[in-house]
Formats: C-alpha cells, structure tokens, sequence
C-alpha cells in the first residue's frame, strides 16, 4: 500500500483531534529526513557537501494557546510532554530535547512566542542517519516563524535549529543536515559551501537509476564521543598546517600535498584524518562535474573512494556498513556504495539500475540475514521539497 504525504499529514491530523478534542486554528507544516550523495564529515571543516531532501519526513500539526504552556504530543510514540515558556529544563523524554532547544533559542534571540500545541510524527526511520532530529527542529521552527511572524529566513531557521542541536542536544554538529531539510527541492541535490553558504541545485535525474538505502538496523554508542573526537582531530591539524600556511584557517584552505608535506609532524591519526577530508572536499568538486556531464558511473566511483576513506582513513565506519557496501562491488547493476552520515550504524546510500531494485533489495536482505540475523529495512527514496507548510 502506498501512503502519501498527505495520508501522513491526515493521520497526524485525527490524532490532534483525539488528543486536544478540536481542530480549531491547527496549521500542518512538513519537515523531511536527508540523503547526502558525497561529502560526508566535511561541513564542519568548512568544505562541500552534496545533500537532497527525501520523501520521508515529520509533520507538526500545531495551533497556538491562550496561555504560556506548550504540549507537546509525540504521535508515533503516544506520549505527552507539556512546560511552561519560563522553564526549559532537561526532560527524561530525550524526543522533547528538540523541541525545547528551539524554543530556547528563539529566547536566546530575544523574539517573542506564546504557548502551542502539537501532534506530531512522520516517517524519518529514527537512529537511520536520515536526520530526523534536524527535521524536527527545522519543521517546529519554520512552524513558529510563520504563526508569530518571528521574520527569520530559511537560513536563519537552519543556524537556529544547528544552535538548538549545538547547545540544548549537545551534539556538536555541522551545518548539513539543518540545511538540507529546509533547503531541499523535488529531484535536485544540493551543493553547499559551507564556509560562503553559497549554494547550488543540480538535477539529479532518477530515470535510469534509483537511490536505495540499506538500513543496517544498527547505532554503535561510539556515535557522538567519536564524532566529537574527530572534529577535535581536524581542529589539531589545522593548527598545525597552519603554522606553515597562516591562510589555513580551517582544513578547507588546506590541500592533500600541503597534508602530505606535514605527515610525520602531524602523527599518524591526525595525518588520516586531514588526508581523508582534503580529499573528500575535492571529491565533492569533481563528482558535481561529473554529474553536469551526466556521467553517473564515474559519480559512483567517487561514492566508492569515500567510503574506502571513511573506512580506513577516518575510520567512522563500523563492520555492518562495510558489509553491505562488500556485497555490492561485484554487483553491475550497482554504480556506487557507501556509509552515509556520521557513521557507526545507520544506513548505507547505494545507486542502483532502476530494473534490478527489487533484485538487489532481496540479495542484500538474504544476506545481512545469513549474517547478522537482522532483517534489512531497505527504503527507496525520492528526492522531494524542504521545510514547508501543507495547505489542506
Ligand atoms: C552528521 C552531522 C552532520 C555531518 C554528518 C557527517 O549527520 O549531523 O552535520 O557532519 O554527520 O557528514
């Protein structure tokens, strides 16, 4: 059975009704999950990256109160949180984490809001890689700046929802994903520089090839410390490089022969590290020319190097990624493979010849079955809109 977007937005509707008895003044906004093609762990050392938004997404039904309470109603969970405006501490509920630090920052900015409420949920697989914490910030955000008129843009949206993540969350992440949510747009992936924020769309044609995700099913709890350690890792050989080179302010400024020139000062983790990401942000450079010449097997060798890089190089992968991509490298129906996202779990993002999806989902299935005994969740994706709201 197929269920639509606006299937998603119906059920999240009843359920407000179920739980606040109306529907007076309710507004539905829609936030979705992101793939990233190529260049991954390079937002954060100010290089490329290749996202898109996809049709899996969360959708907030909210209406404003009368009071300063918020209530928050996690549909998919069937579970309550409500606070005042004036108290924003730290639930046990960790899903309302999101949602508080955005309020939090609105504060921070000194707008002003009243008291809402809310249903919401979606279809973003949880703990996937596919972002649902940032399509929760972007969606309850982009819902407030159009309720209160807070006059924030999209780019203000995306930093305040990085900052909630950032500062309430506590996970120090990039820019990426905040951005791909609410900048997304249907068939194109995105280039972002993310030390300018320019930006640029590039079709991405799905007539030959389809995008299909292989949900390894698992979240190794090395994923934020090693996370944390690998910024603390770029930021080491940055200052290093940039004893020799003062314009390198970050290791986008930084080339593989200047990292090659300070190998052995640099040691062995950080040489790695540096390596592996001024690499990775030339790779995003070549891969989005190659896809302006429309060559999408070369693209999938370039998906191929990254991973090989994020594997042995900047070692975020874990045993389960590695295995799936492995099934796919004698595979002709399979131009590229790799992890996707921060690492240690989640999923892998595969292009594949669009006649033999449904082979390739069985053999994959059958095998991370025999070997891990772990039925895989395999998603097809489309790229489709960012952050906006629904008009029913
Ligand atoms: C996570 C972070 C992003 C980005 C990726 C790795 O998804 O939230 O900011 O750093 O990992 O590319």
């Amino acid at each position: 059975m197929l269920v639509t977007e606006a299937d998603i937005a119906a059920s999240i509707r009843e359920k407000y009704f179920s739980k606040f008895g109306n529907n007076d003044g309710i507004r539905t906004f829609r936030s979705p999950g992101r793939i990233n093609l190529i260049g991954e762990h390079t937002d954060y050392n100010n290089g490329f990256v290749l996202p898109a938004s996809v049709d899996k997404a969360v959708y907030f039904v909210i209406a404003p109160r009368e009071d300063d309470q918020v209530v928050l109603y996690a549909a998919d969970l069937d579970q309550t949180y409500s606070f005042s405006l004036d108290d924003l501490s730290k639930p046990a509920q960790s899903w309302a984490h999101y949602q508080l630090g955005i309020v939090e920052q609105i504060q921070k900015k000194g707008l002003n809001i009243g008291g809402f409420q809310t249903a919401f949920g979606g279809n973003v697989p949880v703990g996937a890689g596919l972002s649902s914490s940032a399509a929760l910030e972007c969606c309850l955000l982009f819902a407030l700046n159009e309720m209160y008129g807070l006059n924030l843009d999209r780019f203000g949206i995306v930093k305040m929802s990085q900052k909630a993540e950032n500062e309430y969350v506590g996970v120090q992440c990039g820019i990426m994903d905040q951005f791909a949510s609410a900048f997304g747009k249907e068939e194109s992936v995105i280039r972002l520089d993310c030390r300018s924020l320019e930006y640029e769309y590039f079709p991405f044609p799905m007539d030959d090839y389809l995008i299909v995700l292989c949900d390894t099913s698992v979240k190794h709890s090395l994923a934020s410390s090693e996370y944390n350690t690998r910024r603390l890792e770029c930021e080491k050989g940055t200052s290093i490089l940039q004893k020799y080179d003062p314009n390198v302010l970050s290791l986008r400024d930084a080339s593989p022969a200047l990292v090659e020139a300070h190998k052995e000062e640099l040691g062995d983790a950080v040489y790695r590290r540096c390596k592996f990401i001024t690499e990775e942000i030339q790779r995003v450079q070549d891969a989005c020319n190659l896809l302006v010449q429309g060559n999408l097997p070369d693209f999938g060798k370039k998906m191929y190097d990254t991973h090989f890089g994020l594997q042995h190089e900047y070692e975020v992968s874990c045993p389960e990624l590695d295995f799936l991509v492995d099934q796919t490298l004698n595979d002709p129906s399979v131009l590229g493979a790799r992890m996707m996202g921060g690492g240690f779990g989640g999923c892998t993002i595969n292009l594949v010849k669009k006649e033999a999806v449904d082979a390739f989902e069985e053999k994959m299935k059958k095998a991370y079955l025999e070997k891990y005994a772990i039925d895989l969740p395999c998603y097809k994706v489309k790229i489709t809109d960012g952050t906006g709201e629904i008009l029913a």
